[in-house]
């Protein structure tokens, strides 16, 4: 028998789930946003003005992803999709480690690093070439690809952000992991689903501003500490 509170659970992951594979968070200490500008890599103008600079870091960060594998904590997701009745997972990475560790559905708000759109038609394409054959990718139309993720001052999805909004809206449970919490609309998701009245839990290595609203914090490495949450919680704690 499932305990209500597992009824209806989402769970939002940042780049934090990730670490302990190896692939780098944003912030923090080792964070890429303290090695490299965001306006030079990861905005629509930086790829007008500069395609093959952002390319060559898009092509460095997939080479990275490729050789990592999903940790304890991808697989206790997959785990929780599998025994919850309605289950969401939203991810804000753009790495395949979920969808490598099993879980099978997966909201990913902020694109996928494996897939490319051409700029001219907006054809959207999986794509696992490493290391990329082209820099700048191109379309075979000609135009200049583009990775299929948002950049920064870029609108999410609609669709995807009206599935993950309507997710929040009515679980029961909400999990916050691995995420810093400060990028919008993602980092609003956890405090909606608590005013619904949804229990909010969150998991990381540092108290984040998400904390404060959080009915519990559980401070620690995400591969450690979510399969030890995830017992604990199929057992009604
Ligand atoms: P951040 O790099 O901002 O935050 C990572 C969070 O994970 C921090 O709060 C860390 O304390 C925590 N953390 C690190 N290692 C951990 C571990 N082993 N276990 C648990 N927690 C750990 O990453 P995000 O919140 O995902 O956007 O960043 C949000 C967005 O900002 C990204 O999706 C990206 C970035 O700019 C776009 O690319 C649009």
């Amino acid at each position: 028998m499932h305990n209500r509170i597992l009824n209806s659970v989402v769970v939002l992951t940042g780049a934090g789930i990730s670490a302990e594979s190896g692939v780098p968070t944003f912030r923090g200490e080792d964070g890429l946003w303290r090695q490299y500008r965001a306006e030079d890599l990861a905005t629509p103008q930086a790829f007008m003005r500069d395609p093959t600079l952002v390319w060559e870091w898009y092509d460095w960060r997939r080479g990275l992803i490729a050789n990592c594998e999903p940790n304890a904590a991808h697989r206790t997701l997959v785990d929780m999709e599998r025994r919850c009745e309605d289950f969401t997972l939203i991810t804000q990475n753009v790495d395949d480690l979920h969808h490598r560790a099993g879980s099978k559905r997966v909201v990913q708000l902020h694109g996928s690093i494996w897939q490319v759109r051409c700029t001219s038609e907006g054809i959207v394409q999986e794509n696992h070439d490493v290391p990329l054959r082209q820099l700048p990718a191109r379309c075979a139309c000609g135009a200049a690809l583009r990775p299929h993720v948002v950049w920064f001052g870029e609108s999410l999805d609609g669709t995807v952000l009206e599935e993950a909004y309507a997710a929040a809206e009515s679980c029961d449970l909400m999990l916050a992991v691995g995420t810093s919490a400060i990028v919008h609309p993602a980092a609003s998701l956890p405090t909606i689903a608590k005013s619904r009245g949804a229990r909010l839990i969150e998991v990381n290595l540092e108290r984040t501003p998400l904390s404060p609203y959080a009915d519990e914090v559980v401070l620690g490495p995400a591969a450690e500490e979510l399969p030890k949450l995830w017992a604990r919680l199929q057992e009604g704690v």
